[in-house]
Parts: structure tokens; sequence; C-alpha cells
């Protein structure tokens, strides 16, 4: 277990009531400093950084108050599925009465993939939901008993709609879809909301224009992150007359839903990364913004910053300069985007809209201001890390600016890890997989592999996760087909804690994919426009798969997630298994067997580790990060794919082998598959002109 630090009760009653009052802008603004930064006798703590030791204080409080919550709704919960075996009710009384146990706490993740992932996920917690017609007799109602939820990129869009609308229901979007102001109105691109109506669409752009010539004139560093953010949040608070340009992320702090404990704690991730690096899985950094902090669990940075007064130049945690604090730079719409870079290019393809004329040149030449190599990064200016007392990372310590990007593009395309915090005491993860990693845009299970595979790296801190198959077994043993469970016997995982050096037992992982249940859900990562119909069918078909098709296909399923969520807390209470849970967990838990495909089998999308190999299929995140020159090899030789969606979502693609490459035939297959938005992704091999090609590229997206 963590030390938990000691913060005195004045300090968080002093954060509570410091005053930022949010202007009508989008720019940050000095605001007093919270009287904390003077305690001297704060344990593990500098100014507005504090080592992560733990969760900080204003989280456990919170938590504990919620766990009265969850309790009472899990109670509801159990009783509704009717277990024989165990007498549920008592059994949580019991557990209750006991200090030393705990209640168990259930948490929520849903994977990125642009539009689909939002839409798939919206369905995915309507299943969950009570508020949801039919959710209490074919759904799984269990929302109200959850503590966590978490998302990233595509999963970040849904998961913020309904948190920074008062925590409301799809069914409530649902309802009002159509209606004037109507979240998610996805009928046009963000690029023209307002389709064929170009004088609204050119004040569209204005508006979002002067919010980041405001920030900038502020003295804050703008990027493609901020118009992409705004875009978003027209999408996504529409009912708000400025449609969320002065609403932080940490104002959720004095949010009425957020005070009274009624809706589940909201985590978002996003991964650090320097331009011209390339992460994967076992070097990332994951971050994560909460209603209290911006932070990071790994060894590289160790600590979190009050995600209030980020923005504040800080040296060493402390203020620096003339001392001003600053707050407001957490805007809401800029946190989401700085979880879905990956998609902030998307911007570029203004010429495929319906602007023309003047409103045209006003918002390309806003746009062009703004684009660089690195339109993947969301540059967080100053640095809330600059010189910390913590963590191992000297190039996060020594830059002005704090670089995130897209959460998934270290392939953890799930946000698992600030779930493994033994802290947060989850026992029992709900992962909902909505990512495209088969050439039909269907989940494999990669993301929970590369999560796995990362506990072992130097990257992670000591959190441990289960054991869990390659994606070929996954496929081949239909784990993506079904609800499947992983870690479902602590006694199963001791020896993988002792090699992650951690006595706290993980989570029990209840993994669900994406699958077209009642609509072929596989649409691409890069369609930006979904009509009503298709939005609505996307959303029902995420009912029907976090609810194994509205419990249609095995009458016991509700039974089984009773008996997933309550596993580690039987186990810690040493009651038995009784005959009911045995039998589901046979059904459900995968089972340790593996599956791999002979060289015979091996299909063409495949590699012989047992991971797809997507370079053809899509510009994943760790193909388009390889634009950012200036850490570019001297000499490279590359493969050069360039794909492009249509209308329809699908992508066409064409590949030049490296012996072909030349400037022209990348600008020419370039301009003949590019229809309705292209993407570039580069598969460095062996070719000495990378570096301008990737110019030559970037460029011509550029102009289209
Ligand atoms: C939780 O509920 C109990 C019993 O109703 C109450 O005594 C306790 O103060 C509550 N805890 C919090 C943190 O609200
Ligand atoms: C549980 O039992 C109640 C009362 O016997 C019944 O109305 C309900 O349908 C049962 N629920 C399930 C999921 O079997
Ligand atoms: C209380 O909880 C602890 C740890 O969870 C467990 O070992 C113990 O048996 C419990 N006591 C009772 C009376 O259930
Ligand atoms: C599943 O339940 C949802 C929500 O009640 C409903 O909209 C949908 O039509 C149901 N699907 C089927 C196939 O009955
Ligand atoms: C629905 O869930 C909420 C908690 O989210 C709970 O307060 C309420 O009582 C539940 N309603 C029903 C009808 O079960
Ligand atoms: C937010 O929702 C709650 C009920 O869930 C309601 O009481 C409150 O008035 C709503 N607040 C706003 C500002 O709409
Ligand atoms: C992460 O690992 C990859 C592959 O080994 C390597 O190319 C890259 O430079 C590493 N990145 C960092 C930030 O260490
Ligand atoms: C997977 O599902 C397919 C189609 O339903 C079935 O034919 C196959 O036997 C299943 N494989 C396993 C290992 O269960
Ligand atoms: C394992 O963790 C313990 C306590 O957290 C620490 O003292 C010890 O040095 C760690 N061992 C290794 C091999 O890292
Ligand atoms: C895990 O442990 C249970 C009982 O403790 C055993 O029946 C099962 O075979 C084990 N599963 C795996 C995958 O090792
Ligand atoms: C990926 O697919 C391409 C095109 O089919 C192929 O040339 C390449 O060798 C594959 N890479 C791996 C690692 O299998
Ligand atoms: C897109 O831009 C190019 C170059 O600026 C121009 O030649 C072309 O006509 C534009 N296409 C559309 C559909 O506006």
């Amino acid at each position: 277990m963590m030390v938990k630090q000691l913060i005195p009760a004045a300090v968080m009653l002093a954060s509570a009531a410091s005053a930022w009052s949010p202007t009508d802008s989008y720019a940050p603004g000095i605001v007093e400093c919270p009287d904390y930064l003077d305690d001297k006798d704060a344990d593990n703590r500098v100014g507005f950084l504090r080592q992560a030791d733990g969760i900080s204080d204003e989280e456990h409080e919170w938590m504990q108050a919620r766990d009265n919550v969850t309790f009472d709704n899990l109670k509801l919960f159990l009783s509704s599925v009717n277990l024989t075996d165990l007498d549920t009710d008592d059994f949580l009384d019991k557990v209750r009465k006991n200090s030393s146990a705990r209640a168990p706490r259930i948490g929520l993740s849903f994977s990125g993939g642009g539009y689909r992932a939002m839409l798939c996920a919206a369905g995915e917690i309507a299943g969950l939901d009570n508020r949801t017609v039919g959710a209490s007799s074919h759904g799984l109602p269990l929302l109200g008993a959850t503590s966590y939820v978490s998302g990233l990129s595509g999963g970040s869009w849904f998961l913020s709609s309904l948190v920074f609308n008062n925590w409301t229901s799809v069914q409530d979007i649902i309802d009002q879809n159509g209606q004037d102001n109507a979240i998610w109105d996805l009928e046009h691109k963000m690029l023209d909301p307002y389709g064929i109506n170009i004088v609204k669409d050119a004040k569209y752009w204005d508006h979002i224009k002067d919010a980041v010539d405001a920030k900038r004139d502020a003295g804050f560093n703008v990027s493609m992150t901020d118009p992409w953010g705004r875009g978003l949040s027209h999408q996504f608070f529409p009912g708000l007359d400025d449609f969320g340009e002065s609403m932080t992320f940490t104002s959720l702090r004095d949010w009425e839903v957020f005070t009274n404990h009624s809706m589940p704690f909201p985590i978002i991730v996003s991964d650090g990364r320097t331009p011209g690096r390339k992460i994967i899985n076992s070097n990332s950094t994951v971050f994560e913004f909460n209603p209290y902090e911006l932070g990071s669990w790994d060894p590289y940075v160790d600590s979190f910053a009050d995600l209030k007064y980020v923005g504040t130049p800080m040296d060493g945690g402390k203020p620096s300069g003339n001392g001003s604090c600053w707050a407001g730079l957490d805007n809401t719409g800029f946190v989401f985007g700085t979880s879905s870079t990956l998609f902030n290019q998307f911007l570029l393809q203004l010429n495929t809209t319906s602007l023309s004329g003047l409103a045209y040149s006003a918002a390309k030449s806003f746009l062009t201001d703004l684009d660089n190599d690195n339109n993947d990064i969301a540059p967080w200016t100053p640095n809330p890390f600059y010189n910390s007392p913590y963590g191992s990372s000297k190039s996060i310590k020594s830059a002005d600016t704090l670089y995130l990007v897209d959460g998934g593009e270290d392939q953890q395309n799930i946000p698992l890890y600030p779930l493994l915090s033994d802290d947060r005491e989850v026992d029992v993860i709900f992962a909902y997989d909505n990512s495209a990693d088969t050439n039909q845009n269907w989940p494999s299970g990669s993301s929970l592999v590369y999560t796995y595979e990362r506990q072992f790296s130097n990257a992670s801190a000591n959190f441990s996760f289960p054991y869990v198959p390659g994606v070929d077994t996954f496929l081949h043993n239909n784990l993506t087909a079904r609800p499947t469970f992983f870690g479902c016997y602590a006694s199963n995982l001791t020896s993988l804690m002792k090699e992650v050096n951690t006595t706290y037992v993980p989570p029990l992982v209840v993994y669900t994919a994406n699958r077209p249940w009642t609509f072929e859900s596989n649409t691409s990562t890069f369609k930006l426009k979904y009509d009503d119909d298709d939005k609505l069918s996307m959303i029902q078909n995420g009912f029907a798969v976090s609810t194994y098709n509205n419990l249609t296909i095995d009458e016991d399923f509700p039974k089984c997630v009773a008996c997933a969520i309550l596993q580690r807390s039987k186990e810690r209470m040493g009651v038995e298994m009784g005959a009911e849970c045995k039998k589901c967990f046979s059904d459900y838990c995968w089972d340790g067997s593996t599956y791999t495909y002979d060289n015979d089998s091996l299909p063409n999308d495949f590699t012989k580790t047992g991971r797809f190999n997507n370079t053809i299929d899509e510009p994943n995140s760790s193909e388009i990060l390889k634009m950012s020159g200036s850490d570019a090899p001297a000499s490279a030789t590359a493969d050069v794919i360039v794909s492009s969606t249509d209308d329809s979502g699908k992508i066409a693609a064409s590949t030049l082998s490296a012996s072909s490459v030349s400037s022209s035939s990348v600008s020419s297959i370039a301009s003949s598959s590019h229809s309705n938005g292209a993407a570039a992704a580069f598969n460095v091999g062996t070719s000495s002109n990378w570096v301008s090609m990737v110019t030559l590229v970037m460029s011509w997206l550029a102009l289209v």
C-alpha cells in the first residue's frame, strides 16, 4: 500500500474557495494564489506539485463519500440479479462493517477511435445506465455503482460530453436528437458545421479564431489543438452560449453533480512525447487529467500538479517570474483535444467543405498560421513539471513546454493504466474496446496486450495487470466476440505480482469488444460525419455490445457480471465461491489456453509475432508521428502509404515501395487517392529522401 500524504484540511478549503472567476474568455487569466502554497508542513509536496505516492487528499475524501452512494446502488444491482449462492446484502453489510475490509469499486474504461469510439461508447454506457429506456429489463444498470470512468481520445469526447453537460444521459441526448442545439449533431463535419449556410460557418470560424487569438494575446502558446478542441466543443456543448469557451475541466469541482457524488470520478488519458521522438508502450509516459490534477504515476514524472493552476509559470513547483498565479489553461475542450491530437490534422481539410470566398480564406489563413510539423502535439506551456524535484525524466524537467499527445499513441488504446493504481482500489474494470486494429476496423485485443507488456518496463509504476494472450488467441478463440474476463483468480497472479514488485492484487478485467450485433459499427476512425440514422444505429449497437445483445445470448450474464464485481471482495474476506459463480467463471474467464497461427495459415495482414500489420490499413499514430522532422534519421529509406477516406468512411490506400519513392510519385499518389480527407503514413524502412518526402506530403496536406 502506498503511504497517504497528509494535507491539512485547510488546504482543501482554500483551494475550493479560491477564485478564478471564469470570464467569457478562452484565455487563461491571473488569479489569486491558493493559501496552501505557503504551507511549510506539507509532506511530499512543493508548491503546486506533489509526489505520486497515492491519490490526492481531495480525491480520497471525494471517493469516501462516493463509496456511500455506490454501496447502495451496488446492493440494488446485485439484488436484481438474484444470485442464489450468496446473500449479497448481508455480504456487503459485513464488508462495510469490517474496518479492515474495503467496498468493491468498479471502474469503466473506454477506448479511443474517433467518432466511432465516441458513439460506440455512448451506447455501451447506455446499457449500464438505468436512465436508458430498457436498461432495467434488458441491460446491466450498474453505472450508479461505478466509482471511476476513464476515456481517451474518442473515448474522452463521449465522456466529456456527458460529464460537462451536467452528467446528462445518453437517453437524453437521443431524445433531443434533431432539435436545435442538440448534442452531437454530426450531420456536417466540424469544418463547416452549418453546411451550405456559409454565413453561419464564417461566424463559427470567427468565433474560434477570436478564442484562439485571445489565448495567444494572453501570452500562451497556441497550436492546432486549440481550434480542434474548440470545434469539438461546438458539437458537444451546443447548449452553452459560448460553447464551453470559458468552461474549465477543474470547474467540475464546483458542479453539484460532482459535489453530491452522484457521478463517477472521470479521468482522461494523454501521453507525453517530445517533438521528433517516437513512443511505444514500453517507454511512454502516461499522463492523466482528473478534476483535481494533471500528472503521471510513471517513475519518469512521479508527480501530480494542481490542474486548476496549470498555466502558472512554475519552477520546482512554485510560481516563478513575478509570482503571479494563472488559471484557465485547463479549458475542457483543450483537455479532450489534448487526448485526441491524432485528429488535429483533419482541420487541414478545409478544402473539402462548403466554405468558399472570404470565409474560406480567413479560416485558411488562420489555420495555416497554426500549422507546423508537430500538429499531433499539444504544447502545454508553461510546463508545470519544470525543475520538478520528482521523477527521473530530465527531458521533461528541463523543457519549458510539456508536450502531450493522443492517449492512444503508445498503443494502449484503452485507458486502463490509471485504474490500476493500488490507491484507487478498483476491484473490477469493464474495458470497452472500440479500436480499429484489424483491416476491417474491429478490435483485436492488442490494447490489452500492450498494457500487459508495459507493466514489465521501466516506464511503468509497480502497477500489475492480469495475464492476457496474444491477439492471435483473442481472434481465433473468439475473445473479441463475447465478453471475456481476465485475472479471475488472485491466486493465479502471485508470480506476476512478484515480478512487478507489488503486493496489490490487480483488478479483474471484463473485456468487451465492439461487435456488429445490430449494425456494422466498424466505421473508419477517420469518418468525420454521421447522418442521424447511422449515429443512432451506432449507439443502439453499443447498447447491445455492453449487454451481450440485450441479455439474449445468456440469461445468466448479469449474474456472471455480479460474480466478477464481487470476486476480489470475496477473495479478501475468504468467502468460498459457490457453484453459480464457478459456472460463470468457467464460461467467461480466459482459460489460459493460447492459439498461434502456423506459417501456412497466417493471414496476410498478420505478423508472426501475433500482431496486426496495420501500416497499410490506417495511418496509426506511430506512423503519423514520424512526420515530425527534427529527429528524423539522417538517412533512411521509406515506404510511403497515403490513404484517404471517402464519404462513407471507407479507406482507399495506395502504397509506394522504397525503390520507387520520389517526390513526384508521392504527390501523385497523394492527389489521386485523396477524396475527402487524406492522411499519410510512413513506414520507415530503408530511403535517403525521407525527410524531404515528409515535408512534401505535409505541405501538400496543408495546401488542400
Ligand atoms: C457514509 O455514510 C455513513 C452512514 O450513513 C455516514 O456515517 C458517513 O459519514 C458517510 N461518509 C461520507 C464520507 O459521506
Ligand atoms: C429476480 O427475482 C425477481 C423476483 O423473484 C424477479 O421479478 C426478477 O425477474 C428476477 N430477475 C432476474 C434477472 O432473474
Ligand atoms: C474483515 O476483512 C478482513 C480483510 O478483508 C478479513 O480478513 C476478515 O476475515 C474480515 N472479518 C470478518 C469478521 O469478516
Ligand atoms: C436492445 O435494447 C435497446 C435499448 O432498450 C433497444 O433500443 C434495442 O432496440 C434493443 N435491441 C433489440 C435487437 O431488441
Ligand atoms: C438509478 O440509479 C441511480 C443512481 O445512479 C439511483 O439513485 C436510482 O435510485 C436508480 N433508479 C432506479 C429506478 O433504480
Ligand atoms: C443538473 O442536473 C441535476 C439533476 O441531475 C439538476 O437537479 C440540476 O438542476 C442540473 N443543473 C443544471 C445547471 O442544469
Ligand atoms: C522508445 O522506443 C522506441 C523503439 O525502441 C525508440 O525508437 C524511441 O526512440 C524510444 N523513445 C524514447 C522517448 O525513448
Ligand atoms: C469461434 O466462433 C466461430 C464462429 O461462431 C466458431 O466457428 C469457432 O468454433 C469459435 N472458436 C472457438 C475456439 O470457440
Ligand atoms: C520492491 O518494492 C519495495 C517496496 O515498494 C522496495 O523496497 C524494493 O526495493 C522493490 N524491489 C525491487 C527489486 O525493485
Ligand atoms: C486459476 O486458478 C483456479 C483456481 O484457483 C484454477 O482452477 C484455474 O485453472 C487457474 N486458471 C489459470 C488460467 O491458471
Ligand atoms: C506489413 O505489410 C506489408 C505489406 O503487405 C509487408 O510488406 C510488410 O512486410 C509487413 N510487415 C510485417 C512486419 O509483417
Ligand atoms: C482545393 O485547393 C486546391 C489548391 O489550393 C485547388 O486547386 C482546388 O480547386 C481546391 N478544391 C476544391 C474542391 O475547392
